[in-house]
């Protein structure tokens, strides 16, 4: 290709969304200054009614990330020392780490090639008698079918934490991934398809008792000042991402739609290259967090594209297994979960974002193409 003529796609520009915003968002922002009610207060509030009426769920629980969020989420279940709770080897740090963090032990399971989501067949091999939870994760944005998993889990007597950071919007039979009453943990991180201006997260229940909990927990265990009914934490969602999540939750929607027919375009481009789309399931949604193709030569085609002022990603280059921090855990090296290795060396994350405009997602076809058509 010639270098001197492609146009510059980075892999993520959350510049330009900020740029379309910023006259309500500083607006927002300024609210909250003023008022001086800088933790808690009306913004929080508000949010959390908004994103629990968007989830559908009765519950929205504000806090301070998605990693707060599965770790009060696993304490309300009960699960601590002792305790091993199933994970996807294939999921960002964070969902293992929440296990760990509560005393737990994430015990790691195999994934489907084709939806990249967590597959029974292996985790059912993962049971022992101290299993107590599943955490299915509606990796890339796609939603899982939590039928299986249910009954799965209803077979084990297992709770299931849905781990939905990265799929705000989703829905899987017309209801949005968080709708299920069960606990369900999002996160705010900046790029997220609802992305707060620093850290956030949320739980959705539709349970009152671990609402109720879930709000003593993010709040040194406090149902009023200076009264400590448990012990809990700091994991607060602050006031000023609230207003600014508010804010973004009105546009999330439309942000989903664009997402979608970025993915759309590309994926019919691709159909004839040797890089594999990923697949939309069937009765399901997908709101392409990520744009996670399958390529044999992925490094290769990674620096072709990064040549050509293309960015990418690898989510994620290292199974979770295969981390020097879960090497305490004596996983015997490859081979354990190996649909999870494969595809750790074939996964390129794509640019996608709302607001990637048509010469961008062609020039990123081109260069596919001119790599692998
Ligand atoms: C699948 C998944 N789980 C958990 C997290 C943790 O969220 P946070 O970064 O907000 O703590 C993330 C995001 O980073 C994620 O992608």
């Amino acid at each position: 290709m010639n270098t001197a003529l492609a146009l510059e796609v980075p892999f993520l520009d959350l510049k330009a969304q900020y740029r379309a915003l910023a006259p309500e968002v500083n607006r927002a922002v300024t609210d909250v200054l003023e008022s001086a009610q800088f933790v808690g207060g009306p913004s929080v509030e508000n949010f959390e009614q908004e994103f629990a009426s968007y989830i559908g769920a009765r519950y929205a629980i504000g806090v301070s990330s998605g990693t707060s969020a599965l770790e009060l989420a696993l304490k309300v279940a009960d699960i601590g020392p002792g305790d091993e709770v199933l994970v996807p080897a294939n999921s960002f740090f964070a969902t293992a780490e929440a296990v760990s963090n509560v005393g737990a032990k994430p015990v790691f399971t195999d994934v489907d090639a084709a939806s990249f989501h967590l597959d029974l067949h292996s985790a059912e091999r993962m049971i022992t008698s101290r299993t107590r939870a599943i955490i299915p994760v509606h990796l890339y944005g796609r939603a899982m079918d939590l039928r299986l998993v249910t009954e799965f889990a209803d077979a084990h007597r297992l709770r299931i934490i849905e781990d939905a950071a990265q799929a705000h919007g989703s829905k899987y039979n017309d209801k949005t991934v968080g709708a299920s009453g069960r606990l369900t943990c999002f996160s705010f991180y900046p790029g997220k398809n609802l992305g707060a201006y620093g850290d956030a997260g949320a739980v959705t229940t539709n349970d009152s008792n671990e609402a109720h909990k879930l709000r003593l927990l993010r709040d040194h265990g406090s149902p009023a000042k200076y009264q400590h009914s448990i012990i809990g934490t700091n994991a607060r969602l602050d006031s000023i991402q609230a207003a600014i999540l508010s804010i973004k939750l009105r546009h999330l929607d439309h942000w989903n739609q664009l997402r979608r027919r970025h993915a759309t375009q590309m994926s019919a481009a691709l159909a004839d290259s040797s890089v594999t789309p990923p697949t939309v399931p069937a009765g399901g949604e997908h709101v392409f967090h990520l744009f996670v193709v399958r390529s044999p030569q992925r490094n290769e085609l990674r620096h072709y594209l990064s040549d050509n002022g293309i960015g990418t990603g690898i989510h994620y280059p290292v199974p979770l297994h295969l981390t020097e921090a879960y090497q305490q855990l004596g996983y015997p090296g490859k081979g354990a979960l190996p649909v999870a290795e494969q595809l750790a060396e074939e996964i390129l994350s794509l640019p996608m974002y709302p607001e990637l405009t048509d010469d961008q997602i062609e020039s990123t076809i081109d260069a596919i193409m001119h790599f692998a058509g």
